[in-house]
């Protein structure tokens, strides 16, 4: 929503404004308390929540932190294209989910039941009424986004985002990643998507219930399957091995069939018609290689610099295709950093490689290039400022993070 085009009431925005800093301050209870209550009354949401978000507490961060920035900007602050880019974030990811309107209902209740127990009597019934007000105009602005996605997305009338997906292959590509290749069971064609785009798997768990993870599509659109490539998240120290990512690679074998979304997912990660920079590390490379794979099939002569990083060529997933990519890419330039260079460094790629952990600095920048990162967050951030001190406009950077949440200015 723009600023000047739909607005507080003029009551609501002075209450706003005197309360925001104690929201602000009690932002995460608020949210986590939401949480408790909501998960109590409709214990079959949890089927679509992330439970280690949940656990880690990153999911009650981001949606405080979205509802509390979202009343700031009502009352004033806040450019509007960093709204377009939240508010496009937050609606893609949710229709990945499926998230309908009578859902918002269910969580306005418990998120406005929750800033009254937090914050107790402050909570009068003008201050309910004002931030109720700005939930609502959140919620309806999403709800809207929302339904546009679905229409263009061609789901049907019962509402549901999920269509079984057969898995025709599954391509070991290093020690701890898998490709798998799906088509439509119903033997449809699979419906065309742009690199960078996501879909959200849906498993069910053991003990019951379900789990929901976003992965890229990987592959080339149009392709006559549809391939993700997951990275097995396993156990370290105190943090438990990633549920959805181990289950999938244990479990799932070709001729097996998984529910999955349709493609959402607000990045373009081939930008326009110009020169292209991918900056990758680990398996922040998918949309990347969707990429490239398109570009190989449809714009040849495009101008592309992949730059990716990772621990060990043999940790570096899909590396094997380079070579034929570069081929069929004349122009693709390639910059390869290794933190171990012992392992299987030389092939017949032609590219850069270097020791060590990306130094921003030495990234080649086309002039007017549109960029696209993907991989860690300390990562996107420590190469968005290279990039912004060489005066990239910020633009002209597109990026993926593979967790809830966006990069801060
Ligand atoms: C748009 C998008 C695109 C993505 N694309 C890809 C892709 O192409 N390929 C890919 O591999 N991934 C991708 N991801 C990431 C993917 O969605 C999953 O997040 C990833 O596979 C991990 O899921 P999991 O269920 O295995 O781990 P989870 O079970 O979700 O665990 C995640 C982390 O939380 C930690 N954790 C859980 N519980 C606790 C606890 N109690 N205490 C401390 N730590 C805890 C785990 O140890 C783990 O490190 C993408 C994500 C998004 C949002
Ligand atoms: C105005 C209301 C809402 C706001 C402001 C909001 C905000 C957000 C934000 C900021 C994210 C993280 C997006 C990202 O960066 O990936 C998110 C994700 C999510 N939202 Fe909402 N949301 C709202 C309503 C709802 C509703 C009604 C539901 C359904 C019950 C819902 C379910 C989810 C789920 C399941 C996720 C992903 C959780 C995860 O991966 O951990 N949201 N939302």
């Amino acid at each position: 929503m723009l600023k000047g085009v739909v607005l507080l009431s003029q009551s609501s925005a002075a209450v706003v404004t005197a309360t925001l800093p104690a929201v602000q301050a009690h932002g995460e209870a608020i949210t986590s308390r939401f949480y408790q209550r909501m998960f109590k009354a409709h214990p079959e949401l949890l089927n679509i929540f992330n439970k280690s978000h949940q656990a880690t507490g990153e999911q009650p961060a981001a949606l405080a932190a979205s509802v509390v920035a979202y009343a700031e900007h009502l009352i004033g602050g806040g450019d509007d294209r960093s709204w377009e880019l939240i508010l496009s974030r937050i609606a893609h990811k949710h229709a990945s989910l499926g998230i309908t309107a009578t859902q918002y209902t269910i969580v306005g209740r418990h998120l406005l039941a929750a800033v009254g127990e937090v914050l107790g009597e402050a909570v009068t019934a003008e201050v309910a009424t004002a931030w109720d007000e700005v939930y609502w105009l959140l919620a309806c602005e999403l709800i809207a986004r929302e339904a546009r996605l679905y229409t263009q997305a061609g789901v049907g009338e019962d509402g549901s985002v999920w269509r079984h997906w057969q898995v025709v292959e599954c391509i070991q590509e290093t020690a701890d990643v898998v490709s798998f290749r799906l088509v439509p069971a119903d033997g449809g064609p699979p419906p065309t998507f742009t690199p960078g785009q996501y879909v959200s798997v849906a498993v069910d768990l053991d003990g019951g219930g379900q789990q929901i993870r976003q992965y890229s599509l990987s592959g080339q659109p149009g392709a006559t399957y549809w391939q993700i490539t997951v990275k097995r998240v396993r156990a370290t120290g105190d943090a438990p091995a990633g549920v959805v990512s181990t289950l999938l690679h244990e479990r799932v074998t070709a001729g097996d069939t998984l529910r999955l979304s349709p493609p959402f997912g607000e990045v373009n990660a081939v930008g326009d018609a110009g020169p292209l920079l991918l900056v990758s590390a680990g398996i922040g490379l998918t949309p990347a290689m969707s990429a490239l794979h398109h570009l190989a099939a449809t714009e040849t002569d495009r101008e592309v610099v992949l730059v990716h990083a990772d621990r060990s060529a043999a940790a570096h997933a899909r590396r094997h295709e380079l070579p034929d990519l570069a081929e069929q890419l004349p122009n693709l330039s390639v910059q390869l950093w290794y933190e171990d260079p012992a392992e299987g460094a030389s092939d017949r790629l032609k590219a850069e490689v270097n020791v060590g952990r990306v130094d921003p600095s030495r990234i080649p920048l086309p002039a007017g290039a549109d960029i696209h990162l993907c991989g860690p967050v300390p990562f996107m951030y420590q190469v968005r400022a290279e990039l912004l001190r060489r005066d990239v406009s910020k633009d002209r950077i597109g990026y993926d993070v593979f967790g809830p949440g966006m990069l801060r200015d």
